[in-house]
């Protein structure tokens, strides 16, 4: 699935907060959208899902444009979301269409993907914040969806879990080859993920580069040359202080 999207910007009121975003994403690429707090990323990400639809520009994906929301899109948030008087094995069923037997035998198909073979029976409540989260990944991704929508998915679970779920959907997504939009203000993670990673600046929000990350996968975490992009990442923000003091 390719997704394309032309001068998309979004105004609320008189306050443009993201202006002519032109980029793209070929079929299975991972691409990147990283900025600052505020710079407009998940109000791009809500537009592209259809849950917004009141941008102006254009969006196509597949090269059709409507402003509709697509079924073969899914959402991963930066919180689960589960409901929580349902079991995990329900609120992966949840909203799936079909008879509960084969519903059911697709969701654990999905559970056991993201490691949870054995919880299905326990409820949100009993979850640790990882597990959740891949709960929430699961949900996503049982309904076959050809792009996957991600929204900081990573950012309230620690450091090894973070590790952990990355690379779970690294796997998932050699898999299933979604197209994936990653929303991220972890450099880290753009480009330990990423094919290519757009940098956005500003209120309103702008893109102020695109930088491919061209290390082929498996990628090492803390590489030489995913330092080397995370620095040219840092200064393209105006955040690498040893460059600017230099220069
Ligand atoms: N429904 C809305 N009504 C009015 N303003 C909004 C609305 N949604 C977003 N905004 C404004 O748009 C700007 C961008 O918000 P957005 O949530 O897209 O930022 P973000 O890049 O995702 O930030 P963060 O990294 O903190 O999640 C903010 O100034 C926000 O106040
Ligand atoms: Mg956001």
């Amino acid at each position: 699935m390719s997704l394309e999207l032309k001068n998309v910007s979004r105004t609320f009121g008189d306050n443009t907060v993201v202006k002519n975003i032109t980029t793209s994403a070929a079929p299975g690429e991972i691409v990147g959208l990283l900025g600052t707090s505020g710079c407009g990323k998940s109000t791009i990400l809500r537009a592209i899902s259809g849950l917004d639809n009141d941008y102006q520009g254009e969006i196509s994906i597949n090269g059709n444009t409507s402003k509709e929301i697509h079924d073969t899109t899914g959402f991963i948030f930066q919180e689960p979301r589960l409901l929580p008087w349902l079991t995990v094995l329900d609120n992966v069923t949840f909203g799936l269409k079909g008879k509960k037997q084969e519903k059911e035998k697709l969701a654990r198909q999905y559970l056991d993907s993201v490691g949870l073979k054995d919880n299905e029976a326990l409820y949100p409540k009993q979850l640790s914040g990882g597990m959740a989260q891949r709960v929430a990944i699961a949900r996503a991704l049982v309904t076959s969806p050809e792009i996957l929508l991600l929204d900081e998915p990573f950012s309230a679970l620690d450091a090894f879990t973070k590790m952990q779920l990355q690379d779970l959907l690294l796997d998932v997504w050699k898999k299933y080859q979604s197209t994936i939009v990653l929303v991220t203000h972890d450099i880290d993670e753009a480009t330990y993920l990423c094919d290519r990673v757009v940098i956005l600046r500003g209120q309103p929000g702008e893109i102020a580069r695109e930088i491919t990350i061209k290390e082929p996968r498996p990628r090492a975490r803390g590489s030489k040359l995913l330092a080397d992009y995370k620095s040219e990442i840092l200064d393209s923000l105006d955040l690498n202080r040893a460059h600017l003091l230099s220069s």
